[in-house]
């Protein structure tokens, strides 16, 4: 079958910082849709331990290696960026039946905001179904090991932080 249009979805987040959960979700996704944007939500709102540049900056190193996988940031509405972007989808992945509710939730939301963009739910690899951006931050601040959570880029930024911030505070 020949298509002309290129299956575009969106895999929004925070990724303060991008673990290896969201690194296995993404893998997954590249090879449902011909083109993946994991895009960076720019929320002034929220402390982030690295800045959107920062993430974006992780991120771009870690999948170079996928060519179908773009790293973008956004702000406002998720489904308004969908569209500007061409996107058919958004890609969520649940870990447990906690993530269901809030992912419920957006998924009716955005789907009443913009119909045509269908939100489409991948099941966290059981090996990641722990591993949450926060506990990470919050394994490294009390000076635990995070290697086996984090991609190689990410674990530098996160050690070059802490170290940085143990040497301000001391
Ligand atoms: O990684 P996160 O923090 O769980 O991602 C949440 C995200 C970015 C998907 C969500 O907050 C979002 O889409 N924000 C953009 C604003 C928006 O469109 N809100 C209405 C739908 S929830």
């Amino acid at each position: 079958m020949h298509r002309d249009r290129q299956n575009t979805a969106i895999y929004p987040g925070s990724f303060d910082p991008l673990t290896n959960g969201h690194l296995d979700l993404i893998a997954r996704g590249s090879r449902l849709f011909d083109h993946l944007i994991v895009s960076v939500l720019v929320n002034t709102s929220k402390q982030a331990l690295f800045t959107v540049d920062e993430r974006v900056a992780m991120m771009a190193e870690v999948f170079a290696p996928f060519p179908n996988v773009e790293v973008d940031s956004f702000d406002g509405l998720l489904v308004e960026y969908a569209a500007r972007r061409n996107a058919s989808a958004i890609l969520r992945g649940i870990r447990a039946i906690s993530d269901y509710e809030t992912e419920l939730q957006m998924a009716h939301l955005n789907r009443r905001l913009r119909p045509e963009t269908e939100t489409v739910f991948l099941l966290a690899s059981e090996e990641y179904s722990f591993v949450s951006s926060r506990m990470i931050k919050e394994v490294i601040k009390l000076g635990g090991d995070v290697a086996q959570f984090v991609p190689e880029p990410v674990l530098r930024s996160l050690r070059a932080r802490f170290h940085e911030k143990r040497y301000i505070e001391s």
